[in-house]
């Protein structure tokens, strides 16, 4: 069972989900992902920093694609007066609802088991001038180096933001550094 603790998530071994230190990171995934507005689809609920930024901006429909029944369930809660959400059980792997593409996409999971395919599968999903986002400790090289072999059919631009992660405090140290890089992938 998880642990929702006001400024983090902990799973059954005390290790964090998700933190708050991570709300700057959060606001600018989603000011990325919401650029054009319209249709966004986002994979991993958490805390909902980042679905509370996207609520803010002006687009058309928001599906949440969520796996853990404790978060999903929060995520029902949350969403009850906010009628653009579309709520979304299961792992994202599985649960894409078909015929349908999107303007943004924004990827943060825990434990994914399926990176690859989320590499060859995004591009399917989003529309002409589409936004992908996605939550990364990776460095500015690291995601230049993946966005000439992983996402080949996009252009990539990164921003870097100044975090402060409470490191001495983290049971699971999943973030050590004072620099994040948020890459934006915009379909070619
Ligand atoms: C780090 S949290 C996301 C934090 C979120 N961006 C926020 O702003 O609070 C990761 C979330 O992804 C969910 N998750 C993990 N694997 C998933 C999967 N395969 N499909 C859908 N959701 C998944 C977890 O249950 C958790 O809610």
């Amino acid at each position: 069972m998880y642990t929702f603790l006001k400024d983090k998530i902990l799973d059954e071994r005390g290790r964090e989900v998700m933190m708050n230190w991570e709300i700057p990171i959060m606001k600018e995934h989603a000011k990325i992902v919401t650029k054009n507005g319209g249709d966004i689809l986002e994979i991993g609920f958490g805390m909902g920093i980042c679905s509370n930024f996207i609520q803010k901006a002006k687009i058309n429909t928001h599906t949440i694609i969520e796996i853990n029944d404790q978060i999903f369930k929060r995520l029902l809660k949350w969403a009850k007066d906010k009628p653009n959400v579309i709520p979304i059980k299961g792992d994202w792997f599985n649960n894409i609802p078909e015929n349908q593409k999107y303007d943004g996409i924004m990827h943060d999971t825990w434990k994914e088991k399926n990176y690859k395919s989320l590499y060859q599968i995004i591009p399917t999903i989003l529309k002409p001038k589409g936004i992908f986002t996605y939550y990364t400790p990776d460095t500015r090289e690291v995601i230049k180096h993946n966005s000439k072999t992983k996402y080949k059919w996009g252009t990539v631009n990164i921003t870097k933001i100044n975090v402060n992660p409470p490191i001495k405090k983290m049971n699971y140290k999943y973030f050590t550094r004072k620099d994040y890089y948020v890459p934006k992938i915009t379909i070619d």
